[in-house]
């Protein structure tokens, strides 16, 4: 794929990787794209401006302000010029100021406000890379929405051997060019996502929830946001950290504000997707004022909630898309496919809370799709972000879609 005329930043940080950045550069420009660089100071004890401007055909920034004529280098002119900001490699210390909001150089300055999706390929040695603290950068980056280019495994500059190598340039290359390829297959397409856990209130203080942590559900939001649709959010209560704003946004907390809220927008939707684990039953009724602790034990008399799925499943029009999530412990296939016609969806994705690296809380999955016209297909444990990727890719194969 040619990718003449999309505009990219190549951010390039202090890492031995960073020689790899002027073959990274000139694969770039070689496919046809404008590629602007901005170095970290770091990056320079690494490889020369003069190579990468070189290469680039463009000065290379690295300042707030251009040294010989005072002039300042305007990062949110930057930031909105491009159609990707790419950062090749990303070391440990650049990863979390982006993870952490710091803007101490004109490289944080442009992730900050840059409106584009942002792609980054981390490169540092094994033990770093495996880190607590950089993962958990890593993954706050991936549920700001960013993609994360994994390094790959091999030989590392310290002569330790395993993962921590910078991506590959013609891998990364290929990632931008299937980046481009997607990114506005679902333009004009809107879509409600549920997503999250709901919370059954018993009293003023305590309520009735599951594990949902929201991540499936805003892998799912922030796929479909790339791919140009126009992301309607329903929300229970998570505590991921996101950029609302990208997304219209509406947090709820019970099954039924969950259902009102839905049902609002559903009439408007293209595609619904049902990530959310909704609360089945909640208390009949809910205690005015804290429940007292007195008796050993303590019945509670629950009430069937509204099923969304299955409601607005009912009012489905015929071009619209509705896709279904399964969590099951036990005959897992045959309960999710007995869901896919009781609840009208086109789509089933089932995860198992039996297969290692699926289910609640984690940052990867496992699932099984199933389409109501029969056609199935089953991934491999994933970060949850290439998981909504792969669903995304399946709808495609719906009918209506096609
Ligand atoms: O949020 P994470 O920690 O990342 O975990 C993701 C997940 C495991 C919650 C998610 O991937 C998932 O499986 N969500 C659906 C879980 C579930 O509630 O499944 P279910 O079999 O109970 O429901 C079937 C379908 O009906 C689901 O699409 C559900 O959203 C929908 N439903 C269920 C009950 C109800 N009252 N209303 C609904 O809309």
């Amino acid at each position: 794929m040619s990718l003449k005329g999309k505009k990219i930043i190549l951010g390039v940080t202090g890492s031995i990787a960073a020689y790899k950045s002027a073959v990274l550069t000139r694969l770039l420009i070689k496919a046809g794209a404008e590629v602007q660089i901005i170095m970290s100071t770091s990056a320079f004890d690494f490889i020369t401006p003069l190579t990468l401007a070189t290469l680039s055909k463009r000065p290379v920034l690295s300042q707030f302000q251009k040294d010989e004529t005072g002039v300042w280098n305007n990062h949110v002119e930057l930031g909105l010029w491009a159609d990707l900001f790419l950062v090749a490699p990303i070391s440990a210390n650049t990863l979390a100021k982006f993870a952490n909001g710091i803007c101490d150089n004109l490289l944080s300055a442009v992730y900050l406000s840059a409106r584009c999706p942002v792609m980054v390929a981390p490169a540092m040695d094994l033990d770093m890379y495996q880190h607590p603290s950089v993962q958990a950068n890593i993954q706050k980056l991936e549920a700001f929405g960013n993609s994360i280019l994994d390094a790959e495994s091999g030989e590392l500059a310290s002569g330790l051997s395993g993962q921590g190598r910078m991506m590959e340039p013609e891998h990364i290359v290929a990632k931008v060019e299937q980046f481009f390829s997607t990114t506005s297959d679902f333009e004009g397409k809107k879509v409600l996502i549920t997503m999250g856990p709901t919370q059954e209130a018993l009293d003023p203080v305590r309520y009735i929830s599951n594990h949902s942590s929201g991540k499936m559900g805003l892998a799912l939001a922030n796929a479909f946001l790339a791919r140009g649709a126009e992301v309607f959010v329903v929300s229970g209560p998570i505590a991921l950290k996101v950029s609302k704003q990208a997304f219209h946004w509406q947090d709820v907390k019970s099954a039924q504000e969950m259902f009102e809220a839905a049902s609002k927008i559903h009439a408007e939707m293209d595609i619904c997707v049902f990530a959310a684990a909704v609360a089945d039953y909640a208390p009949a009724e809910i205690a005015p004022e804290k429940i007292k602790k007195s008796d050993a034990t303590l019945s509670i008399s629950l009430a069937k909630n509204i099923d969304i799925a299955a409601s607005l499943g009912e009012k489905k029009r015929p071009n619209q898309v509705h896709i279904g999530f399964a969590l099951e412990t036990e005959n897992e296939a045959k309960n999710a496919q007995s869901k896919l016609s009781k609840k009208n969806f086109d789509m089933i994705v089932l995860n198992s809370t039996k297969e290692y690296g699926a289910g609640f809380q984690l940052d990867t999955n496992k699932v099984h799709v199933f389409h109501a016209s029969g056609l199935s297909i089953e991934s491999e444990v994933a970060p949850k972000n290439q998981i909504a990727s792969l669903i995304i890719d399946q709808i495609k194969n719906i009918p209506v879609w096609v």
